[in-house]
């Protein structure tokens, strides 16, 4: 950057970091919303990037000049989303079942085995395909930090390899070799194999360990032996809790200081209590609900408790088939109660903290230069107008994907 770094904002929220590259300033963005709680929307603003990170932020009439500026001509700009649980490495076709659904059948976990098989099948170049053309998917509707899980492989080697396909593509990535119990294995043969050989395998290509706790999939001891034989490891805790109803999830989250409990769909009043004093990030997945046809979980009431909310898509062939951050938004306004601005916070600041990453997620000085442009004064136009292409322009560490 030419001028020095320092008026309005810029000098308040964060330290100046040395310049190198070349920097570009984003002027006349009509609403900038930051998700960062010092100063969480400015009108008539202006950020700098440079070298990858976001180095100013402030009015416009204050910003400093920059080797290269952008004119956003009124739009409005939020964070990167980060969505923080997805299921992206998969072959197969679920269509039917959604179909014969939305025809009045009820969502359950035994679909997983038909993904498992098509899985199994798929060579690796058509796996990387596969995840690839949803990952442009993503970016293209604004995402710019995601996770994902294994979990429809289900032996060591086909886990292992999901996770190495996971790691092209993020860091954030999750073992969940706990997804179900694949046919013609008893429950205990393959707990025994999820905290032995295949942890031993995935682990080395894994964040973060998680486990389909549920009725049908795994029960609180299997849960909580396979949760602790990750961490064992190395890895950091999340868990698929309360989703198809009231169970040991978020509790065993609360106990084992998970990072995120995921779904949280069916939550008894000691549950919400239990998130809300834990630091627990409750995860929530309309697109499951909207997908499935069910309830909705209950975003109002673990926002008024105190607890820290995040948005996903949970992208997966079964139950939410969606890449799209902006529509989960507009699901979360719409059906669980939030408030424009509290959902765009749960799916850019919420995912980063279900996440454990604090460089994106805001924009605040010192961050990533993770930023999305839309085609709207405010971002309330991501629930205001529903299923409409708003992403404008998207930036990744300062480059620009979209
Ligand atoms: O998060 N709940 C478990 N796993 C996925 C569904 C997977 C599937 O149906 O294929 C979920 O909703
Ligand atoms: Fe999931």
């Amino acid at each position: 950057m030419r001028s020095a770094v320092g008026s309005a904002v810029g000098s308040a929220v964060g330290s100046t970091v040395e310049s190198s590259g070349r920097s570009t300033l984003v002027d006349g963005i009509g609403l900038l919303f930051t998700a960062d709680p010092f100063r969480e929307e400015i009108e008539d603003a202006a950020l700098v990037m440079e070298d990858g990170v976001v180095r100013w932020i402030g009015r416009s009439a204050t910003a400093p000049a920059a080797d290269a500026r952008i004119d956003a001509e009124g739009r409005a700009v939020i964070p990167g989303f980060v969505d923080s649980h997805a299921h992206l490495v998969f072959a197969g076709d679920r269509t039917a079942e959604f179909a014969a659904r939305m025809a009045g059948e009820r969502y359950s976990a035994g679909g997983i085995a038909t993904t498992v098989a098509a899985t199994r099948e798929a060579s690796v170049p058509e796996l990387v395909a596969t995840t690839a053309a949803l990952v442009t998917e993503m970016t293209a509707q604004g995402t710019t930090t995601f996770e994902i899980k294994s979990g429809y492989g289900l032996t060591v080697d086909s886990e292992r390899r999901s996770l190495e396909i996971a790691s092209q593509f993020t860091p954030e990535t999750t073992y969940l070799g706990a997804h179900v119990v694949p046919p013609g294995t008893s429950a205990d043969d393959y707990v025994r194999t999820v905290t032995g050989p295949m942890l031993d395998a995935c682990a080395p290509h894994a964040k973060w360990v998680d486990v389909f706790c549920e009725r049908g999939a795994f029960d609180e001891d299997q849960s909580r032996e396979i949760l602790g034989a990750g961490i064992k490891s190395g890895l950091h805790a999340r868990i698929h809790a309360n989703q198809l109803g009231e169970g040991p999830g978020v509790r065993i989250a609360c106990d084992l200081g998970a990072a995120s409990a995921d779904h949280c769909t069916h939550l008894s009043d000691d549950d919400v209590t239990a998130l809300a004093s834990s630091g627990v990030v409750a995860t929530l997945l309309p697109g499951a609900e909207f997908s499935t046809r069910s309830p909705y979980p209950d975003a109002r009431r673990l926002l008024d408790a105190g607890a820290t909310v995040a948005l996903a898509t949970d992208c997966n062939p079964g139950s939410s088939f969606t890449t799209s951050m902006p529509f989960c938004v507009a699901l979360a306004v719409r059906e669980m109660r939030m408030t424009p601005a509290e959902a765009v916070r749960a799916a850019t600041r919420g995912g980063a903290q279900a996440l454990r990453r604090r460089d994106v997620g805001t924009l605040r000085v010192g961050a990533k230069a993770d930023l999305v442009m839309l085609d709207a004064p405010s971002y309330v136009h991501l629930a205001y107008r529903p299923g409409v292409p708003l992403v404008s322009q998207v930036w990744r560490a300062g480059r620009r994907v979209v």
